[in-house]
């Protein structure tokens, strides 16, 4: 039996140790924002942060979140997460929607750790983050804009 913080409350599972905590979070603590695409840590649509920085959550056991804190998209209320999901907004940013809940988490770790990216810095921290209906243009542009403070 594992227990964790999930966005802010105390979670148990008794999942074996080695289930993936993206089956955790979706398919046993019922949140489905976070999304499973390769399930091999190589495309970030099940970006998570654990004790607040960025992980893959499909390649991260049960085991190894014992006592930690656990945040998906839907507990992201940093004043970063706050700020990219307006301009998420006003960006229309996603397509199929698929990867995006994994984007912002990636770029809520950038901005948190460094507030006034350059855009080379966009590019490299968001490297990991696939997405198959090609939205880099607009993801980039929101991150900006996020990072302005919600105009250019
Ligand atoms: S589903 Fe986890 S990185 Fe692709
Ligand atoms: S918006 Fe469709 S995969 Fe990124």
């Amino acid at each position: 039996m594992i227990q964790f913080q999930l966005n802010g409350e105390t979670v148990t599972s008794e999942s074996p140790d080695d289930t993936p905590l993206l089956w955790v979070i979706r398919d046993e603590l019922k949140l489905k924002g976070t999304k499973f695409g390769c399930g091999i840590a190589q495309c970030g649509a099940c970006t998570v942060h654990l004790d607040g920085a960025p992980v893959r959550s499909c390649s991260v056991p049960l085991a190894a979140v014992g006592g930690m804190a656990v945040t998906t998209i839907e507990g992201l209320d940093s004043s970063e997460g706050q700020a990219l999901k307006e301009a998420w907004v006003t960006e229309q940013v996603p397509q199929c929607g698929y990867c995006q809940s994994g984007q912002i988490m990636q770029a809520a770790d950038l901005l948190a750790n460094n507030p006034s990216p350059s855009d080379d810095e966009i590019h490299n921290a968001m490297n990991g983050n696939l997405c198959r209906c090609m939205s880099y243009h607009r993801i980039h542009r929101a991150i900006r804009t996020a990072a302005n403070g919600g105009g250019e």
